[in-house]
């Protein structure tokens, strides 16, 4: 399928709208793209208990298999400000469990990277015997 990441970031920015950032001020959203070429968003949900904090990907990826999705082929991550984060480790573990070369576009405000989740998490732990 010829992904249409301009169309997936669009989808994430809108989802930055929503996230609840009063502690970091980061609002970050996500598009996760299925196979079946549905989309799936998430933002960050704070917390006061600040561990609490659930980030965009993972909120995107819940809500997907929550909806019975588990192929994923691309995820956009969107950054309202100048800071430019790939996603945390956590998210890259929780992306790995579904697909380990999944596509990832990271953005913020000023620019874009294109990169993949073999790149980003390589060697990812799973349980699967050698
Ligand atoms: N955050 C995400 O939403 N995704 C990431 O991959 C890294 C961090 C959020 C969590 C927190 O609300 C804020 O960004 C600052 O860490």
């Amino acid at each position: 399928m010829n992904i249409d990441f301009d169309l997936l970031l669009d989808q994430a920015k809108s989802a930055s709208e929503k996230a609840y950032a009063p502690y970091s001020g980061y609002k970050v959203g996500a598009a996760l793209l299925c196979s079946d070429g549905s989309v799936f968003t998430g933002c960050n949900v704070e917390n006061a208990s600040y561990s609490l904090t659930i980030c965009a990907e993972r909120n995107a990826v819940f809500q997907a298999v929550a909806s019975g999705q588990r192929e994923f082929l691309a995820i956009a991550i969107y950054v309202d400000g100048e800071v430019l984060f790939p996603p945390c480790g956590a998210c890259r573990q929780v992306l790995a469990e579904f697909n380990p070369n999944l596509q990832i576009l990271y953005a913020n405000r000023l620019g874009s990277i294109l990169s993949d989740l073999d790149t980003l998490l390589p060697q990812a732990f799973t349980l699967s015997e050698i």
